[in-house]
């Protein structure tokens, strides 16, 4: 693993924004699987102004969002669907139909099938840029999950819905939605390579279970040590924990 520790989450997210960018200008078509929340806000707006600077095309690039909240639609002001559209999407040049969100409505099976079916058509993950839970989920593959699994639907633990009502989208943990649809672990392994960012004391715990800990599916996102392209970005908070 290359493990990179930067001091705080502006660095944290211009390096990310450095990686990604440089990433892109290197290959295309690349498709890249996309994660939503608090972590990767800043990494999207520098790439949004490297864009508006005339020095990113995103012409080549298909996205996969990571994982969705099962019960809300795509137009819904919380869904991660439209999260990337306000954060992302919308302000670059990625074709129409090229982003691609799991279907947090209608038929559960069928929305799994249809998404594992639609990354194996564009090739595959080259890069799967991912967040870490205090808990050491990645996506909403939940302490416990196979690593065996493919896209599928989980049911959200109390303490992930707890950290969702933030007050910015949901006032209680109540109407938080009670399970969500999410790339496996299998599908993110399945990635060429791997970013994964972290930022603030909450994480420190499970970003040390992570790369220092046992390789165990009580900690989804140790799974990543299994992996032979991983770098992490954290800032000195989140890296706090981790061996010297
Ligand atoms: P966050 O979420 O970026 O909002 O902290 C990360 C995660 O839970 O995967």
């Amino acid at each position: 693993m290359n493990i990179v520790i930067v001091k705080d989450y502006e660095e944290m997210s211009a390096r990310a924004a450095e990686h990604v960018a440089e990433f892109i200008r290197g290959r295309s078509p690349v498709t890249i699987g996309l994660p939503t929340g608090n972590t990767p806000t800043g990494m999207y707006r520098r790439l949004v102004e490297e864009h508006r600077a005339g020095k990113l095309d995103f012409s080549g690039v298909t996205t996969f969002n990571l994982d969705e909240y099962r019960g809300l639609a795509p137009d819904h002001p919380a869904s991660f669907a439209r999260y990337i559209k306000t954060n992302f999407l919308d302000h670059i040049n990625i074709p129409p139909g090229r982003a691609h969100w799991p279907s947090g409505t209608g038929d559960e099976a069928e929305a799994c099938r249809e998404y594992e079916a639609a990354l194996a058509a564009a090739g595959g993950l080259d890069l799967v840029i991912l967040g870490i839970g205090v808990n050491g989920h990645i996506a909403f593959n939940e302490p416990g999950t196979s690593f065996a699994s493919r896209t599928h639907v989980v049911p959200l633990t109390e303490e992930t819905r707890r950290i969702a009502a933030d007050g910015k989208n949901f006032a209680r943990p109540e109407d938080v939605p009670e399970a969500g649809i999410t790339m496996g672990v299998a599908t993110i392994m399945s990635a060429k390579r791997v970013l994964l960012l972290a930022s603030g004391p909450s994480k420190a715990r499970a970003l040390a279970a992570a790369v220092a800990g046992p390789v165990t599916e009580d900690v989804p996102a140790s799974v990543l040590q299994r992996h032979d392209d991983v770098t992490i970005i954290a800032d000195e908070a989140a890296a706090a924990g981790l061996p010297a």
